[in-house]
């Protein structure tokens, strides 16, 4: 068993960065590993139109440690008022990577999110004309559907009809956390695809819940059974094209993740590699770590993947608890922090 490896330097394909003083905490976090990520367009009011991105894209840059080329790539957050126009502005001028899907109410700053999709047809044409990818949070809001089948059910209802609709636009569900999903992406790819957090392929809903309420394990989509989960990890060694790295970052202040109700979102940048190797790792798929860390994700999205490369090495290290946003008093809790990880990014 190797105790070092290196592959190219991978991209994140899921993070929330914020804004503000929370931005320049959370983005060198992410600087240090990836070369390029997705930043989710959830701010308050949310990244809606190109001119948002643009503005967006250079607060994301000015927070860059002095000397990085780290690149963020720019999403549309839709709405009933998303102007087709507009998207293929952005697009056409190297401003949007994809569009973001939100279900209304569907998770944290989702509240202007969309209620029926139908009324978005002109821009899925328009998207699927010009070949700009479709990103999605795939939960069901319907009330009635319990929460652990959100997921499911969002496939079933939406996802599946929205796919044979639009036959020819690329799209990527987010965040999987069922063996359901695992298959359907399996299934439909090369048209959809999907990208596994590290926090899912560790938790499950007995984590968060069976041992005292865990708030720092939640998230949207909530973790699933024991059953899911080895469904993702089974996905994520696999290296298979369908599946890739996006860490789903979601900082919140430690005093949001203790309120009620507590804030959903995880913090996982700070150890997000690490644990990815860990878990690649444990399932002896080292080898397959770079497919669906560096390799799979720039494939999917029409990108050429990085040139440089990065090292992880086998050596024990504290994570630490928190990050320090503008002084210790506001503080966000890391995912694992305070816990021993057992694989760590070697001195470049
Ligand atoms: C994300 C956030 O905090 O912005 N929260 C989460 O639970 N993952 C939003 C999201 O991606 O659902
Ligand atoms: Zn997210």
């Amino acid at each position: 068993m190797s105790d070092r490896i290196t592959i190219r330097r991978p991209d994140d394909w899921h993070v929330h960065f914020r804004d503000g003083a929370m931005m320049q905490a959370c983005l060198p976090e992410t600087a240090r590993v990836f070369a390029r990520a997705i930043a989710m367009p959830n701010l308050t009011p949310p990244v809606r139109t190109t001119d948002d991105a643009i503005a967006y894209r250079e607060r994301l840059r000015a927070a860059r440690p002095a000397g990085s080329s780290f690149e963020p790539l720019m999403t549309c957050y839709l709405t009933h008022d998303t102007d087709p126009d507009d998207i293929e502005r952005g697009f056409r001028e190297g401003v949007f990577a994809a569009l973001k899907l939100y279900p209304a109410h569907a998770t944290t700053n989702a509240a202007e999110g969309v209620t029926d999709l139908n009324r978005l047809d002109r821009v899925f044409e328009r998207a699927e004309k010009i070949g700009l990818p479709l990103s999605m949070h795939g939960e069901e809001v319907d009330p009635a559907i319990d929460i652990f089948d959100r997921e499911a059910v969002f496939i079933d209802r939406r996802l599946g009809p929205l796919t044979e609709k639009f036959p020819g636009l690329k799209m990527i569900l987010e965040h999987l956390t069922t063996a359901a999903a695992v298959d359907f992406v399996r299934a439909k790819f090369p048209q959809v695809a999907g990208t596994i957090t590290p926090h899912h392929l560790e938790l499950t809903r007995t984590d968060m819940l069976g041992h005292g309420m865990r708030p720092d394990y939640y998230c949207m989509p909530v973790a699933k059974t024991e059953r899911d989960r080895r469904a993702l990890v089974a996905a994520a060694v696999s290296g298979e094209p369908c599946y890739f790295l996006g860490t789903d970052s979601a900082p919140h202040p430690l005093a949001r993740k203790r309120s009620i109700p507590a804030a959903a979102g995880i913090f996982a940048a700070p150890t997000a590699i690490e644990i990815y190797a860990d878990v690649f790792d444990r399932a002896g798929a080292l080898d397959r770590l770079e497919a669906f860390a560096s390799l799979n994700g720039p494939r999917h999205y029409g990108m050429a993947p990085n040139e440089d490369q990065i090292t992880l090495e086998r050596v024990e290290w504290q994570a630490p608890e928190t990050l320090a946003v503008n002084g210790p008093e506001e503080c966000v809790p890391i995912y694992r922090g305070g816990q021993t990880l057992r694989w760590r990014l070697a001195a470049a």
